[in-house]
């Protein structure tokens, strides 16, 4: 008899309502505040060095996330073909992760060490040249535009201040000079170059 004592009041309802919705977002989110497995870097991944940090940015810009995911799910199929699958401590300083859902082209999240540089200038430049059947776009533009290193160092320091990623002075100091006079070709390979390779 106490259900429809319940049913025959709205105002007890709602307030009911309220906290079965309440204990169970606590339920649900508490435990995410005091999970570290997302926030805390696996052993071996850091802040992105300079150059690489200045090729994310151009990996977002020319919207190669559009064709590349960056997540090895834990499948045979997917672990035999890119290795290890993704694990949640690698994207720590990933602002935002380039996860992905879409793959006209393969995943990219252990892509570095995969090929020699030579080899990404020549298929950036022109895929078909390395892959004749690749329907992937050219990106020649990469090799003509130079870095501007202020900028970078700036969207360095910004992260380290607004998102505490923790560069230290002294590589935000040298920054700088690792910048200069290098392509956005030089950022994306070093960038690529470094995908995933803390795990092996
Ligand atoms: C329109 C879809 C598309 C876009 C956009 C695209 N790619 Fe690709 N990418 C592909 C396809 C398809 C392949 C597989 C054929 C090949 O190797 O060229 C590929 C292959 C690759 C590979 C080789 C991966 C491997 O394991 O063999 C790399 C590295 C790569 N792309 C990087 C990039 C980067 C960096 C960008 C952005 C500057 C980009 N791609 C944009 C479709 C795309």
């Amino acid at each position: 008899m106490s259900h429809e004592v319940v049913e025959k009041n709205v105002g007890l309802m709602a307030v009911l309502i309220a906290v079965v919705i309440a204990v169970g977002g606590i339920v649900e989110i508490v435990p995410l505040l005091f999970a570290t497995q997302t926030t805390e870097p696996l052993e071996g991944v850091e802040p992105y060095p300079a150059l690489a940090f200045a090729g994310r940015d151009i990996y977002v810009r020319e919207g190669c996330y559009n064709c590349h995911s960056q997540m090895i799910r834990p499948f045979r199929a997917e672990t035999e073909r890119y290795g290890h699958y993704s694990l949640a401590g690698e994207f720590v300083y990933d602002r935002p992760f380039q996860w992905g859902s879409k793959r006209t082209g393969p995943d990219l999240a252990r892509v570095g060490g995969r090929y020699t540089d030579e080899w990404h200038y020549a298929h950036l430049m022109n895929p078909r040249d390395v892959v004749p059947e690749s329907n992937m776009p050219a990106f020649p533009w990469l090799a003509d535009n130079e870095l501007d290193p202020n900028a970078i160092v700036s969207r360095m320091r910004a992260q380290k201040n607004l998102l505490g990623v923790p560069y230290s002075e002294a590589q935000l100091g040298e920054a700088h000079g690792k910048l200069e006079g290098k392509t956005e070709m030089d950022a994306v390979i070093a960038y690529l170059q470094g995908l995933g390779t803390a795990v092996r």
